[in-house]
């Protein structure tokens, strides 16, 4: 089975996602490390050297070569679930699991790690929180589409699996 973790950028999907993996005995990728690895470049740079589409465009050919009989938990980018029909090729082929979490919660966890990530490396601490209600707005109507929703605050491995799974391990 192939667990998909979806939500905002600094919603945990990779701290979450290690910790799943490793309780399940599943594999875990980080979609974006994998694209960095195979383009042989920062997420950033591809975004300043080749644009955002050609980037939204390996996200979509990475989900669509895919095999479904693996046993992987993957971390997708913030925006993956948002471009094409990438909502429906994650919901065909696994299990989407949506962390949901307040613009506040998200807020404080990005001020942080701004510099890595290309939509937000330019803005200031005061314009971060307006573009993170305006954004998660935009992009709930995608993330709402997941087969699970949970809230990303404080979420462990074992409440994923029972919300997947439908029991407590
Ligand atoms: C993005 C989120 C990032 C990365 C890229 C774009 C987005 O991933 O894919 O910077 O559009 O929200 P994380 O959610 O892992 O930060």
């Amino acid at each position: 089975m192939i667990i998909f973790l979806i939500g905002f950028m600094g919603s945990g999907k990779t701290t979450l996602g290690k910790r799943l993996a490793r309780k399940l005995g599943y594999e875990f990728v980080d979609m974006d490390y994998y694209i960095e690895n195979k383009e042989g470049m920062k997420v950033s740079e591809i975004f300043e050297a080749k644009g955002e589409s050609y980037f939204r465009e390996l996200e979509r050919s990475f989900l669509e070569s895919l095999e479904t009989d693996r046993e992987l938990v993957i971390g997708t980018g913030g925006g993956a679930p948002c471009h094409g029909h990438n909502m429906d090729i994650m919901n065909t082929k696994g299990v989407t699991v949506y962390l949901k979490m307040s613009p506040v919660s998200l807020a404080s966890r990005l001020g942080k790690a701004r510099n890595i990530r290309p939509l937000i490396a330019g803005l200031e601490e005061w314009q971060l929180r307006d573009f993170i209600e305006d954004k998660l707005r935009e992009r709930e109507i995608f993330y709402n589409k997941a087969r699970c929703i949970i809230k990303g605050e404080n979420v462990k491995p074992h409440h994923v699996i029972s919300l997947v799974f439908g029991e407590e391990n």
